[in-house]
């Protein structure tokens, strides 16, 4: 049986969350972005089981979730002074910064190659978690190539019987998965966009970050699981468009950012237009209209600009 536990956490279910993770066992936790699936980093089997339990390929690397930078030297080889000053600037908060891996990260967080991705979530509870027990491996609660979850009412009832304890901390606020950097070398690289922006970045570190975008064919080998064609999907078909105007109600639901009106479609959920507020509502409405047996979802073409490429990014993946 899968145990509850709602915030605030009391002493004792702070105890119980510590004691399944040290026994390998996995804990469903809130960050800002979306809710993580969570183990012990350094647990070999308890990787394994995060792996199973999303049934995710084992090519594709977890990112390490630690209290604080002074936790780092256990995970990774060797800190990047880029990777200081951004985290200075970032963490805790939604950027995971990739380094080359330490000895004692055990290969499977890191799909077996060279490099681990690390940060420091920015919610409360997680937090004082991490504080008690140490680091945890944690990719996005959800099945391969589904939808993140930004709130315990999305988690999928499969992956649930994998799992120790949820903790419900509410909504997401940023919404999206992080923004993921590799900073090995001291070169900067954007291998996931995020609400933390390459221009963001660019300005704390006073160096261009290279962006190269990679989408690799589904079924291939692959250097990181964000990157697959057919991510962060509902299992309705998302087109991105407006829907068409038509005299008989149709099957399909809209989410938009402009007031428009399609009186003849099942649902329009309204979003507001700008890139923090739509982005922590974005995953939310896909859900919701995921849930109604659409036969299609449109989804209003996205601005240009890149403080909208992270959420052109997700919603470019959904629809594929
Ligand atoms: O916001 C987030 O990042 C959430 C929360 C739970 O922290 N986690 C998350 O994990 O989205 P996941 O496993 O669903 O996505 C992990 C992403 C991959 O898309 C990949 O690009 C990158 O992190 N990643 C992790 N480790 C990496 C590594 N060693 N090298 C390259 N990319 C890595
Ligand atoms: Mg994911």
């Amino acid at each position: 049986m899968t145990r509850l536990f709602k915030h605030p956490l009391n002493d004792g279910q702070f105890d119980a969350i510590v004691e399944a993770l040290a026994q390998g066992e996995l804990v469903i936790l809130p960050t800002e972005t979306v809710y993580g699936l969570a183990a012990d980093a350094f647990s070999d089997t308890a990787i394994q089981a995060i792996f199973r339990a999303k049934q995710r390929p084992a090519n594709n690397p977890i990112i390490v979730h630690i209290a604080s930078i002074e936790d780092i030297n256990d995970i990774v080889a060797d800190v990047p002074e880029i990777a200081l000053k951004l985290a200075e600037a970032f963490w805790p908060g939604p950027l995971t910064m990739v380094f080359e891996k330490s000895e004692a990260i055990p290969a499977a967080v890191c799909a077996g190659g060279n490099t681990v991705g690390v940060r420091v979530p920015n919610q409360q509870t997680t937090q004082k978690i991490i504080e008690k027990f140490g680091p945890i491996a944690a990719p996005s609660a959800n099945l391969y190539t589904e939808l993140s979850p930004t709130e315990v009412k999305h988690l999928n009832a499969e992956l649930l019987n994998s799992v120790t304890i949820v903790v419900d901390g509410g909504d997401a606020l940023v919404g999206i998965e992080s923004t993921v950097l590799s900073v090995v070398d001291n070169k900067p690289v954007l291998l996931r966009p995020g609400m933390i922006s390459r221009q963001e970045i660019s300005a704390v570190i006073d160096m261009p970050v290279t962006y190269k975008k990679i989408v690799v064919p589904d079924g291939k080998a692959h250097p990181s699981p964000g990157l697959t064609k057919k991510h962060y999907s509902p299992k309705t078909r998302v087109v991105i468009g407006t829907p068409p105007r038509t005299p008989e109600r149709i099957n399909v639901g809209y989410i938009s950012y402009t007031k428009s009106i399609f009186a003849n479609i099942i649902q329009q959920v309204h979003q507001v237009e700008s890139p923090s507020a739509y982005a922590s509502q974005f995953y939310g409405s896909l859900h919701l209209l995921d849930n109604l047996e659409l036969d299609v979802i449109y989804v209003e073409p996205l601005p240009n600009g890149e403080d909208w490429q992270a959420l052109r990014d997700r919603l470019e993946r959904a629809s594929s």
